[in-house]
């Protein structure tokens, strides 16, 4: 198949639209990150997003909007307090889980009785959306397991030759994926954080807690309920190790692991402009929101410099740092060492 590359103009932007009500998957981008898209009234175009993936089928997809009416089409059931967090928070890189209507194929809900929804803040994602005329179930546009696609040439990367379709709108300005709250309930829940901070959701609903599996890995035996979460994930093909704490000592510890691996290709993504000897440099930023924006290009191209081992400098510095600490420890298939 060959894949088709959009620029954002209006024309293209049409032509990606038909594509996808007529059954074709197409990447677009959001605030977050990449999308891979198809109908999602449609479940043979929603089954060949998992085989483009190679993403198990147990695990749900979000449907994305770009009207606000469309969730109660979408949604049943639902409560006062998701409504506040709806009001609050779309459009924007925020996904709100609902009982989901019969409208919503069990292929994208793999079989749950819940929805998550989304409304973009992008406007390229929504005038997509709108020329497609239906309601776009979307995952991440990476090869499972991949970091997430931030750029339109990450999506090349995974996706060339397995999809119709890519629309070019530039870098991700978040970065990380959407907070996801299950609002499904009557207290709400953090399933995933992201793009939206814990205080900015709890300055709305109050009494919103954060799964406590957020930043652990999941035994085997557990059933999380955020279906995702119990993948491997964001996992470049270099080892990644977390060095966390007091900014001095991070240093003095990457110094040393450098030294002990000096067989190996290093690479180091500082949060400083701190200097290291033999080993390749990426800047994350010295905020969490500019480590957020940064993190998945720059794990994608430590394995394009070939990089073996790369150890990443962690400081929490703001609302963004969950968000953060939580993909970097999936990366580093939860290696951190604290100092
Ligand atoms: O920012 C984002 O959310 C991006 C952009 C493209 O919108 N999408 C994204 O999708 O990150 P994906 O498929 O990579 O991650 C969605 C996560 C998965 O972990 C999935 O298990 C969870 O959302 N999820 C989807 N529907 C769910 C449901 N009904 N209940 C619980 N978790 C759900
Ligand atoms: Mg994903």
């Amino acid at each position: 198949m060959e894949t088709k590359i959009f620029k954002d103009d209006d024309i293209s932007i049409a032509e990606a639209g038909r594509i996808a009500a007529a059954g074709g998957l197409v990447a677009f981008p959001t605030e977050t990150v990449y999308g891979l898209g198809a109908s999602a009234y449609d479940d043979t175009s929603v089954e060949r997003i998992y085989a483009a993936k190679g993403r198990p089928s147990d695990n749900p997809l979000i449907v994305h909007i770009a009207d606000i009416s469309d969730i109660d089409k979408l949604a049943v059931d639902i409560s006062p307090n998701a409504r506040k967090l709806i009001d609050a928070f779309m459009p924007g890189p925020f996904t709100v889980i609902l009982k989901k209507s019969r409208i919503v194929p069990d292929t994208v809900t793999a079989g749950m009785d819940t929805v998550g929804i989304r409304f973009p803040e992008n406007v390229t994602a929504q005038r997509f959306i709108k020329a497609a005329g239906v309601p776009i179930a979307a995952p991440s546009a990476n090869i499972s397991g991949k970091p997430s696609p931030t750029e339109a040439k990450h999506v090349i990367n995974d996706m060339n030759g397995r999809i119709d379709a890519i629309i070019d709108g530039g870098h991700c300005s978040v970065g990380v994926e959407s907070t996801i709250v299950d609002a499904s309930g009557c207290t709400p829940v953090v399933l995933r954080p992201g793009g939206i901070t814990y205080d900015e959701l709890k300055a709305v609903v109050p009494e919103t807690v954060i799964d406590p599996h957020i930043l652990e890995s999941i035994g085997n035996d557990e059933q999380p309920k955020c279906p995702g979460m119990k993948y491997k994930h964001y996992a470049p093909d270099a080892e990644v190790t977390v060095v966390e704490g007091d900014p001095k000592k991070v240093r003095d510890k990457i110094k040393e692991l450098i030294d002990e691996n000096s067989d190996k290709v290093c690479g180091v993504l500082t949060m400083s402009d701190n200097a290291y000897d033999s080993a390749v440099i990426l800047c994350a930023g010295n905020t969490n929101r500019e480590y957020a924006k940064n993190l998945f290009s720059c794990l994608r191209e430590f394995d394009r410099l070939g990089v073996e081992k790369v150890f990443a400098e962690f400081e929490e510095r703001d609302g963004y740092g969950l968000a953060v600490k939580n993909r970097l420890y999936k990366a580093a298939a939860q290696r951190v060492i604290r100092v």
